[in-house]
């Protein structure tokens, strides 16, 4: 098949790489000259495994390029998608500036029956008013359809989600996109799930609250833990072993982040105040994701007192392991929290300080070329983001090289009781007495 894709960020730039491996012609469009400059000379934006690799084979064999003529994207393809982004406005509800303009700028160059495929996360509703901004401005009145096509890939791991997903939601009311659609995705050999438009837009936003909420619920059971000395990890296995909720997303920690369930959860609370029936539950969530980190804050000065020019190193700051991706990271909003304490920050991150630098995240924080520098003489460690290698460092190394051996661990990475044999104060999230 044809594809463009309209849109090379996460979403855009990993699906058509994944198109192109399973043998499709795809080209990537994009309105950032530079970005489409450095794509073509195969330099990858973004750390993501296996991207890179994918990409580069793919531009090699012919079956992927990038431009930024919208008009040329349109022309050569019978399927287009529309990958960008759908940033939150500063009442939670999102901005759709961007898919309103790439709906005009099809429109404009529309000259064939033409798949128009939203793979952007959007509120329910959006496809209807996609298909009338085009109606509108083409002026040939060329047959279309719209499709809604979410996508669920997580970051750290986007290529393997894609090229082996649960599902495939395809929200059309039309037979003739769904044919088209299907073959986009035969290649992938994964349950097809159709629906009307409104519904595939639903799923998105409501898998992801729900995501969102199932890990709000472990961490409010954390503080539970903590008063009366459970562990929170014990219960995760307990109630995760019902296959009726599952083990995943139990993971208690300081809270999630990221470029999308922030997002997502804001976005959906909005569309259902606007739509009159409103998600109190999801507000819930929010101010338990928030509590999250302020307990963690609580329990660094309830252990250390005061924390001006106390040394604290910190590891990790991205948003979750495997990515170099930066945005809303609770790790980020850790470290702020403790320089505004006036505590002295040394962090370190495998694949996120060049974007910490770049963004000018944590303004004062000291960037270490090593998990270990950062802990040099600190009268505290912190465990922000659960990369790898920082399972596999030697903790006998740490506990001599720090001033006073004390851990809080974010997101339960060490063993609790390892951790104290080896002569630390260890303090998790929900450990109860183990912790
Ligand atoms: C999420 C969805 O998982 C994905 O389906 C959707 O397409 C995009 O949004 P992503 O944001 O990439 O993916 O990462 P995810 O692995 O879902 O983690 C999100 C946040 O939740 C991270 O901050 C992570 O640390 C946190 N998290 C996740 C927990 O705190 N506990 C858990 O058990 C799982």
């Amino acid at each position: 098949m044809d594809i463009s894709i309209i849109g090379s960020g996460y979403v855009g730039l990993v699906t058509g790489a994944c198109f192109a491996d399973v043998g499709h012609h795809v080209i990537c469009v994009d309105n950032d000259q530079r970005k489409v400059d450095a794509l073509q000379s195969g330099q990858i934006p973004i750390y993501e495994p296996g991207l890179e690799e994918v990409v580069h084979r793919n531009v090699s064999a012919g079956q992927l390029a990038f431009t930024n003529n919208i008009e040329y994207g349109v022309g050569h393809s019978q399927i287009v998608f529309i990958a960008v982004p759908t940033p939150p406005q500063p009442d939670g509800s999102v901005d759709l500036t961007y898919i309103e303009r790439v709906a005009r700028e099809i429109a404009e160059v529309l000259k064939d029956y033409r798949v128009i495929v939203d793979k952007s996360t959007v509120p329910v509703k959006t496809g209807e008013k996609v298909a009338e901004t085009i109606r509108r401005y083409n002026k040939g009145g060329i047959d279309f359809d719209v499709v809604s096509n979410p996508e669920f890939l997580r970051e750290g791991c986007a290529v393997s989600d894609l090229m082996n997903p649960d599902r495939i939601v395809i929200g059309s009311n039309s037979e003739r996109a769904l044919t088209l659609m299907k073959k986009v995705y035969e290649p992938f050999m994964a349950p097809i799930m159709v629906t009307d438009i409104n519904s595939a837009e639903l799923i998105k936003h409501a898998a992801n609250s729900f995501l969102a909420l199932k890990i709000s619920y472990i961490n409010a059971i954390s503080t539970i833990c903590e008063a009366t000395g459970a562990d929170v990890e014990m219960v995760a296995e307990g109630i995760g072993a019902d296959k009726r909720i599952g083990r995943s997303f139990l993971n208690a920690g300081i809270g999630y982040g990221g470029s999308c369930f922030p997002k997502d959860v804001a976005a959906f609370i909005a569309i259902s105040e606007q739509l009159g029936a409103p998600l109190a539950l999801l507000r819930e969530v929010q101010r338990v994701n928030k509590l999250q980190r302020e307990r963690f804050i609580k329990k660094i000065k309830d252990t250390l007192w005061v924390l001006k020019d106390k040394r604290i190193a910190v590891w990790g700051l991205t948003f979750k392991p495997d990515t170099d991706d930066v945005r809303n990271s609770v790790a980020i909003d850790l470290v702020n929290d403790l320089l505004s304490e006036g505590a002295i920050v040394r962090a370190y991150d495998p694949k996120g300080m060049e974007k910490v630098v770049e963004l000018k995240l944590c303004e004062g924080v000291m960037l270490t070329r090593s998990a270990l520098e950062a802990a040099e003489n600190a009268e505290a460690l912190v465990l922000a983001t659960e990369w790898r290698e920082f399972q596999a460092i030697d903790f006998e190394q740490v506990r001599k090289i720090m001033h006073t051996p004390i851990v809080f661990d974010g997101r339960n990475l060490f063993d609790p009781r390892t951790m104290r044999r080896l002569g630390f104060t260890y303090h998790g999230i929900g450990r109860g007495i183990v912790g």
